[in-house]
């Protein structure tokens, strides 16, 4: 596939995808050369996007047998309420170059089963479209809404409120990426945005004007990095809004410390699936520290290479309460619409259970004994 042309989009399910990697596989021949590098792809050399995948696989688990499994669930609590389970849809930009339905394609799938929405600051669709759709379906799960800050506080104050109005449950704000990563095989493919798509909820607003740099000046040390956000803005952030806020973007224990002290109502351990510092390590690895950090503080989510219900599964054991699944949405939304995306979330909660069961595991609060071997308990 070359270009930035598609086969027409596809709303039925193609056959024989029974797991995330033959959807992904599929995604392939369905998805432009261009959408599919900015999709798939990560910083430089992609290790840790690699890694994010690789870490959850080497975890090993160890079932146990003959436990009385009936009347199990993979309920989990979160920040006040009870979930059906625990996976929710990360915010992904742009999600119309994927299928025209976009973000009312995703939203519409996560909400029928249950799963939990971000919709990202960068969204092809508006926030108040998507957040209609989600709230319309009573077995819903959580809505919350991506922020990247703007450079001006009056355009970031504007989408909060925006945010607030339409029913969003929570902010969840991108700390990992002040600048772009490396994205290689993004300008490789030469990457742009086709006409008609475009992040529609920041129209119309003043977003980072370009600078005129003296010779020898560097374009992000000396312009775009004055304007990024810091510690101090997460406190103003807080007291712009009535809504728990989230950070998502932290793997380093001393930033969750600094974060439990700052209120927020949440952490997302994520290295924005290897798209932004290429090598940093897998987030499967540094979840535990983590979680060992807040020491139960906060509600900790994580995302980055969840392919499996194992790897959700293994995640809940670590300490996570709970967790975020990017790509393969979109590889579902690709296939085959809201239908593709319902799928990659139903196997995915499949694939859990089956975990939660043959770990001898009724709920998701015993997982952990699932990683200890030959421990008594
Ligand atoms: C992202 N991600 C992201 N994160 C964010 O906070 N705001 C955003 O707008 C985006 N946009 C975005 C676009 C695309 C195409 C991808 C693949 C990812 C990061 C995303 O929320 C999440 O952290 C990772 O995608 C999780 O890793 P996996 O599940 O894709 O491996
Ligand atoms: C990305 C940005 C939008 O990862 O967060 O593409």
């Amino acid at each position: 596939m070359s270009g930035t042309h598609s086969p027409p989009p596809r709303n039925t399910l193609p056959e024989g995808l029974v797991s995330l990697a033959d959807h992904e596989a599929f995604a392939q021949t369905v998805l432009s050369a261009q959408a599919s590098a900015y999709f798939n792809g990560g910083a430089a050399d992609e290790i840790t996007l690699r890694e994010n995948t690789r870490a959850w696989q080497r975890i090993a688990l160890h079932p146990r047998v003959l436990q009385p499994l009936a009347g199990g669930h993979t309920r989990v609590k979160l920040l006040g309420r009870t979930l059906a389970h625990p996976i929710l849809v990360a915010p992904m930009a742009y999600q119309r170059l994927a299928h025209p339905h976009g973000e009312r394609a995703t939203a519409l799938a996560a909400a029928a089963l249950g799963a939990g929405l971000v919709l990202s600051t960068q969204a092809s669709t508006r926030l108040e479209d998507v957040a209609k759709l989600v709230l319309a379906e009573p077995g819903r799960g959580p809505l919350w809404f991506q922020l990247y800050l703007q450079p001006d506080r009056g355009v970031t104050r504007s989408l909060v409120q925006r945010a607030e109005a339409a029913g969003y449950e929570a902010l969840v704000l991108t700390v990992d990426a002040p600048v772009q990563g490396a994205r290689d095989r993004e300008r490789r493919a030469g990457f742009h945005l086709p006409p008609g798509i475009a992040a529609v909820n920041l129209q119309g607003m003043r977003t980072a004007a370009t600078a005129a740099l003296r010779p020898g000046q560097s374009a992000l040390f000396d312009h775009l990095l004055h304007l990024a956000p810091t510690w101090e803005d997460v406190a103003w952030l807080r007291e712009q809004t009535r809504l728990p806020l989230l950070l998502k973007g932290i793997t380093h224990p001393s930033d969750a410390r600094q974060a439990l002290t700052c209120g927020a109502a949440g952490l997302i351990v994520s290295n924005h699936g290897g798209r932004t510092l290429d090598t940093v390590p897998a987030t499967a690895t540094v979840l535990p520290a983590i979680a060992q950090a807040l020491g139960g503080g906060l509600p900790l989510l994580v995302d980055g290479g969840i392919r499996r219900g194992t790897d959700v599964f293994k995640a809940i054991a670590l300490g996570a309460s709970a967790v975020l699944v990017g790509r393969p949405v979109l590889h579902g939304l690709a296939n085959a619409g809201a239908t593709g995306v319902a799928h990659v979330i139903r196997l995915l909660r499949d694939e859990l259970e089956i975990a939660m069961a043959l770990c001898g595991c009724r709920t998701l609060e015993t997982a952990a004994r699932a990683l200890a071997a030959g421990q008594a308990d």
